[in-house]
């Protein structure tokens, strides 16, 4: 089966095509336009700019990946593209243009989860996953820890408070002026550290109950800064800048992967994938893969641009479920919160 992937959830407009054979999902062509150099001198997403942005990019990113493929339209099994939750203007422009490419060409239509879909990137590098996971999706706009029983059910353990950890990435970058996007850019500052700054002390919870919080971390690392403004402007190379980084690196790495071998224990969890933006992080994939030793988990994280959003996973998704019977009907829409 072949699938046409799309995804714009959010700042990137993304298609790929993908082969769904009898040993698991093969990639066949990745195109992503990353939107970086219009939200950058924001420091953060603006959400008219990226819907408009994906409406001039979504015609050739389609063709791109198509061409890439070496495939064209009458090709496709399957089109599947990101249905929620996101940003509605970034949202509507794949998922528009994939329901009237599948309405004009007869070719089967498929809404999946945003979620779903990064659970599924772990599938290219680990098609055969030992079920049950425990599945730790951590991004920009979530950072949520679920077991799945299988490639298609997630149910939800645990979930931060407050912020995500990729908006703690963010912001501590735009705090120590590093550019955007943070995560990649406080990575690199940590890696270049010959020593870790002052730990971050992690958040303690009164009412007992198992989840995270990150939003601390942002106010520490803000007085960290205001008793040292020298920080905001000393740049990459600076020594302290890179040991704050690496401590911030290393707290978020570290309360992320805390829960996870009592929950395994309990759920009897025989993998661990890790999927999202957030698990590029290098420090993050070290400490899973000496976890997952420890432990005797299986551990799936998908190769870097897997992690962060893309077409295939998205496909790869697509896949595993049915798609509608009538995406041109007004049932099949957009849905902004789907199950956050
Ligand atoms: O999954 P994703 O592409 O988009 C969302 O669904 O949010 O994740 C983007 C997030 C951003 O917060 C970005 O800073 C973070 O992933 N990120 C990283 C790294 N690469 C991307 N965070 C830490 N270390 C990285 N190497
Ligand atoms: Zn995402």
């Amino acid at each position: 089966m072949i699938i046409l992937g799309l995804e714009s959830s959010c700042d990137d407009c993304s298609a790929a095509v993908v082969e769904e054979t009898v040993e698991g999902p093969l990639l066949r062509s990745l195109v992503r336009e990353s939107q970086d150099a219009i939200h950058g001198p924001f420091g953060g997403v603006v959400p008219e700019l990226a819907a408009r942005e994906h409406l001039l990019q979504v015609r050739s990113v389609i063709a791109g990946a198509l061409a890439q493929a070496g495939l064209g339209l009458q090709d496709l099994d399957r089109i599947a593209v990101t249905r929620g939750p996101g940003l509605v203007g970034s949202l509507l422009a794949t998922f528009s243009t994939s329901k009237a490419l599948a309405w004009r060409h007869g070719i089967p239509w498929v809404g999946v989860h945003h979620l779903l879909g990064h659970l599924h990137a772990a599938r290219f590098a680990a098609p055969d996953l030992a079920f049950p996971a425990l599945v730790l999706l951590v991004s920009g706009g979530h950072t949520h820890l679920y077991l799945a029983q299988d490639w298609t059910s997630l149910h939800l353990l645990q979930k931060t408070r407050d912020d995500a950890a990729g908006e703690a990435f963010d912001k501590t970058a735009r705090m120590l002026n590093l550019g955007y996007p943070g995560g990649p850019l406080v990575d690199a500052c940590a890696q270049a550290a010959v020593r870790a700054g002052d730990p971050f002390t992690p958040p303690k919870f009164r009412d007992g109950k198992a989840s995270w919080s990150f939003s601390g971390l942002k106010t520490g690392v803000k007085l960290r800064v205001e008793r040292n403004p020298r920080l905001a402007e000393a740049g990459a190379s600076d020594p302290e800048v890179q040991g704050l980084c690496r401590s911030l690196q290393e707290a978020i790495a570290a309360w992320l992967l805390k829960p996870v071998p009592e929950l395994a224990r309990e759920h009897g969890a025989r993998s661990l994938v890790i999927s999202g933006g957030v698990a590029c992080n290098s420090r993050l994939r070290a400490e899973a893969a000496a976890m997952a030793t420890r432990t005797g988990l299986r551990l799936a994280i998908p190769e870097p641009r897997l992690c962060t959003d893309n077409g295939a996973m998205i496909a790869a998704a697509g896949a595993k479920l049915e798609p509608a019977s009538e995406p041109w009907s007004q049932n099949a829409d957009a849905d902004l919160k789907w199950g956050a």
